[in-house]
């Protein structure tokens, strides 16, 4: 065992040796701007190109379908507010998701400020949209869809193929174009991911999560796509994405992602024996303690449970005293704790989704680190529910 155990994988991994060893020429001797017409700049160039090949023959597109952004966050944005304006002329109206990640929420907010229409859906108890609800919310001026593959906090996984089969037969019937956007930032290296055969318009990723640097990912956007940049300058990313490409770090997402794609086999199987190890055994000893999210749709490596009674950060405290690094549904804003919207979205109890906690693990976990987690957890929510009675 490390001297911690590191279970908050969903909020970022740690880079793979591979990784960074791929990256290195590209801060040390092979800095050249990618935009240098000599050929020490078109090596730069080559390295982005053959990285963007790698990605997109992984998530099945044509290469120049990706554009390269700061990471997901900026994706989503991308996505939302470069469509969002690219279409306004054939309408106002965004459907997306209650649960949608922050990136997602609050792009859409800003947008309703400057006269969008936004429906937020609701979710069933487990995290799921609704075909059903999808289509009756789609009308005439519905521009975009967006809605996430898989959500960051519970793990359910969306029926996408239903949601974008309902979205297409409106768009026909109605004769307009709805884009359809999902974030995959949680997703990608989970699940197979093949943009062409899901007849998708824009996905987003991220290569913090799947062992690569922070600060980089990913946009698809289909061919064809109405989409306007966000920022304007040098016209790199085919006008999209203005700004010195970060070289290693495109070097280092597409590796990484190489690597995930070739052992997502293994990562499913492991991660999800230790997610349902710990699941079990913290449902059976722990007594007031529940499982949010779907049982069987979702991620393999995450799990999020409720512990009646206490609260999530006195609990995070105690874990991280006991060396184990995990995180909790709740934030702090203006002193107060806010329960997770995602979880209040599935109609959980407010005083459940306060104490909710969520683990997230690589395959470097062990079993005997889960061990070692149910029994200090079982000592910290004892003793916290005694301190409160
Ligand atoms: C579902 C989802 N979308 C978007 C993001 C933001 O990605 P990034 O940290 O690369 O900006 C995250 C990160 O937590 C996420 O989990």
């Amino acid at each position: 065992m490390d001297d911690y155990i590191y279970l908050d994988n969903a909020a970022t991994t740690k880079i793979k040796k591979k990784v960074l060893d791929s990256m290195v020429p590209h801060l040390e001797s092979n800095f050249g701007n990618p935009s240098s017409l000599y050929s020490f700049g078109q090596e730069s160039r080559n390295s982005i190109e053959e990285s963007r090949e790698k990605i997109a023959k992984i998530i099945n597109c044509r290469p120049n379908e990706i554009i390269f952004t700061s990471g997901g966050t900026e994706s989503d944005n991308l996505a939302i507010f470069g469509s969002a304006y690219a279409m306004k002329e054939f309408g106002n109206h965004i459907i997306t998701s209650s649960i949608e990640h922050h990136a997602v929420l609050h792009a859409c907010e800003e947008l309703e400020k400057e006269g969008f229409k936004v429906d937020y859906l609701p979710v069933d108890k487990f995290g799921l949209v609704s075909p059903k609800d999808l289509k009756n919310a789609i009308k005439p001026t519905t521009i975009l869809v967006s809605i996430m593959m898989a959500n960051n906090e519970i793990g359910t996984i969306q029926d996408m193929n239903n949601l974008i089969k309902v979205v297409r037969e409106k768009q026909n019937s109605n004769n307009n174009i709805i884009l359809f956007h999902s974030d995959a930032v949680q997703s990608l290296g989970k699940m197979e991911i093949n943009v062409k055969n899901m007849d998708i318009d824009l996905l987003s990723f991220s290569a913090h999560k799947i062992n690569g640097p922070k600060g980089i990912g990913g946009l698809f956007i289909k061919r064809g796509s109405p989409m306007k940049p966000m920022f304007f300058g040098g016209g790199q990313e085919k006008q999209l994405r203005s700004g010195t490409e970060n070289v290693a770090s495109i070097v280092g997402f597409a590796e990484a992602l190489l690597l995930a794609d070739s052992e997502r086999g293994y990562f499913n199987e492991k991660c999800s024996k230790l997610r349902d190890q710990l699941t079990n055994r913290i449902l059976k000893l722990i007594p007031g303690s529940f499982l949010n999210g779907h049982p069987t749709d979702r991620l393999s490596n995450i799990v999020n449970i409720s512990f009646d009674g206490v609260e999530g950060e006195p609990i995070l405290v105690g874990l991280d005293f006991a060396g184990i690094y995990a995180s909790s549904g709740s934030a702090c804003s203006s002193g107060s704790l806010d329960p997770s919207h995602v979880l209040i979205a599935t109609g959980l109890n407010p005083r459940l989704a306060v104490g909710s906690i969520r683990f997230s693990f690589s395959p470097s976990n062990s079993e005997e680190e889960i061990d070692y987690v149910v029994k200090e957890l079982s000592k910290i929510v004892k003793n916290l529910r005694e301190m409160a009675t």
